[in-house]
Order: C-alpha cells, then sequence, then structure tokens
C-alpha cells in the first residue's frame, strides 16, 4: 500500500552547522516539497543566561515564511522548563529534544545519544516539562547508544506522557552514520510505541522512500537530511513521485547560494568552510568521483573555490 503522496508530511532535518537559517531561507526559495524544519540543536539555558547569538537561528525574522521547530540539547529539568518557558514567549509553541546526537564530547557529558541508557534521566526531564511547560514537546532519538534494548526501555518509560511525537533514526549512538541501519530493531522499537513516529535516515531516492513507505505504510512523516542536501529536489520528487531534476535550476540556486554567503557577513575563510561541507552533499548531485571531490576541497583559496565549483556545476549540463 503506497499512503497518497499529499498526506505525507515531509520535515527538513537538523543538521548541525549545515541546515542553518542562510541555508533553510535559501533552500525554500528555490526547492518545494518540504513542510517543515527541525533547527539544528541549541544547549538549554538558565533564563538570565540567553545568548542572542546562537538563538538568532529560529528567530522568526531570520525565517522568511518557514515553519521551525526549535530543537534543544541538555539534561537538566530545570533548564528544560526556563528554556520552553523563553521559547513561549519567543512565540514557538513546539520543541523537540535531541538524545540521538552520536558525538563523543557530546555523549561523554549524557547529552545527546549519551542519555539513551539512562531513561530515569530522560523521564525527569519529560515529566517536568510535561507538568510545567504547555509546550507541543517531541522527542529526537536513535535506536540505543549500544544497544535497541535502551530504545525499548526508553519508549516504554515515554509511553504515558503526552508527547507531540518521537524521530527515530534507526542506527545506535555507536555506528554514528556508519554501517547499515538495523531494520529488525527499528521495527521492534515501532511497535512497541503508540507515539506517532517520524522516520528519519537514509532515504537517498525516491525509490528508498517508496520501499520504506510500504513497509510502514502508518507513518505519516519524514524527515530528510542528507539525501536532501545530496538532491535537493529529492522532497518535489516524493511529493509528486517524478524523479525529474532541472539542472538548470540548481545552477541558479548555487549562484544565489554565493551571493547570499557574501552578503552574509561570514569572513572568506567562514565561507570556504561552509561551501566545503556542503560541497560533501553536492558533490553527489554533480556526480563527482571522490578524486574530484578531493581535489576541489584542498582548494583553499575561496575565489578558485567557487570558479571550480561551478565548474563543476556547469559540467553536469554536458552530461
Ligand atoms: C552533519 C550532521 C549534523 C547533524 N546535526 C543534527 C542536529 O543538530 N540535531 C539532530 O537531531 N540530528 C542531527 N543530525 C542527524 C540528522 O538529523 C538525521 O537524523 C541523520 O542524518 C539521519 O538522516 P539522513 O540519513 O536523512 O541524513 C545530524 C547529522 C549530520 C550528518
Amino acid at each position: 500500500m503506497i499512503t497518497s503522496n499529499e498526506n505525507i508530511k515531509l520535515w527538513m532535518a537538523p543538521l548541525h552547522g549545515v541546515t542553518v537559517s542562510r541555508f533553510r531561507n535559501l533552500f525554500f526559495r528555490h526547492f518545494g516539497g518540504i513542510d517543515e524544519v527541525m533547527a539544528p540543536f541549541l544547549p538549554v539555558v538558565d533564563a538570565p543566561n540567553v545568548r542572542a547569538r546562537q538563538w538568532k537561528d529560529i528567530l522568526p525574522q531570520n525565517n522568511e515564511n518557514l515553519k521551525v521547530v526549535p530543537q534543544l540539547m541538555g539534561n537538566d529539568p530545570v533548564q528544560f522548563v526556563n528554556t520552553l518557558h523563553i521559547l513561549a514567549d519567543m512565540g514557538f509553541t513546539a520543541a523537540n529534544w535531541n538524545i540521538g546526537c552520536p558525538m563523543q564530547q557530546i555523549v561523554r557529558k549524557r547529552r545527546g545519544c549519551g542519555l539513551m541508557p539512562h531513561p530515569d534521566l530522560v523521564e525527569k526531564v519529560v515529566e517536568a516539562v510535561c507538568a510545567r511547560t504547555t509546550a507541543c514537546f517531541s522527542i529526537k532519538m536513535r535506536l540505543g547508544l549500544k544497544s535497541p534494548q535502551e530504545g525499548l526501555e526508553l519508549l516504554r518509560r515515554l509511553e504515558s506522557y503526552p508527547l507531540d511525537f518521537i524521530v527515530i533514526h534507526p542506527r545506535l549512538g555507536v555506528q554514528q552514520y556508519e554501517g547499515l541501519p538495523d531494520w529488525d530493531a527499528f521495527d521492534t522499537l515501532f511497535a512497541a510505541t503508540s507515539h506517532e513516529v517520524v522516520y528519519s535516515g537514509d532515504v537517498w531516492s525516491v525509490a528508498d522512500y517508496q520501499r520504506l513507505q510500504q513497509h510502514y505504510p502508518t507513518i505519516r512523516q519524514w524527515m530528510l537530511g542528507r539525501g536532501l542536501l545530496r538532491n535537493p529536489f529529492l522532497a518535489e520528487q516524493i511529493k509528486s513521485s517524478d524523479e525529474a531534476v532541472d539542472k538548470q535550476r540548481f545552477s541558479i540556486f548555487y549562484a544565489d547560494l554565493l551571493d547570499s554567503w557574501h552578503a552574509s557577513g561570514l569572513t572568506d575563510k567562514g565561507i570556504l568552510n561552509s561551501l566545503k561541507e556542503l560541497w560533501h552533499y553536492f558533490a553527489v548531485f554533480c556526480d563527482l568521483s571522490d578524486l574530484q571531490l578531493q581535489q576541489l576541497l584542498r582548494e583553499d583559496d575561496l575565489v578558485a573555490f567557487e570558479q571550480k565549483s561551478r565548474d563543476a556545476i556547469n559540467h553536469i549540463f554536458t552530461k
């Protein structure tokens, strides 16, 4: 069974340092198909410590007509409640909690995926948030840090709380983004919760989406991350079931991206670093070999980098 694609909701996944407001605004000016965005994580704070710089990313004036759900990282119930009150004052009614980030320095501090083996800590935060805020609160997690048993236990504990939804990425934290997703474990977790599950992971093509959609026909919300960056047309393609790509549109998008990055106040080094990060993904769209990508990434002069990257895009027109 394939559910009508009009009824599904597609999210832009949070990618820290990549899907920031500058990128999101640009993306939405050029591509369609995405219904809502989850912003990359912000640390929870005590009320007096809010630092405007970190929060600029989610401010409505920096997100042109986008529905953005802020994401929080932390483990302290009081800080969560304080931060959610700040977000409510800013006009946000929903927020997500990241307990899936696998980065060592975060895991070590019992944040992100480091929380998954500690269901008591997770429950304390959820309990406080549900009792003391009106936020539509959701969670983004993995199968576990080291074992899917962790995810299973967590879902059992979360069953009685009024969560908005739970995003699940079907890998363990120790896998980072390597190796294959564990579908059997995902099946078990999916069956173990009555919360709405949002799926996140390894949707690289319309065929991937359709295969997963057939396997999980009751999942109505899908999150696209690296696949959307590798192919910015992916959400449009999924919604229309038409795999056409408009190379000219990508080229216009990239020209606008360079203009926006120059107008952003970033230093040349900042622009170069940001472009290099994006080219890990754009290289796939432009069909660059590993060697061609390595050669591009070795370029440390911004002007030369821009020229080479434009050449790579022009090259796709000759294919
Ligand atoms: C560079 C990078 C940064 C990420 N940053 C975040 C983040 O800030 N918050 C979060 O919940 N997940 C983050 N993720 C995980 C993604 O949101 C997503 O769940 C994961 O990449 C799997 O989906 P995909 O295969 O569609 O990319 C990040 C992933 C990558 C590769």
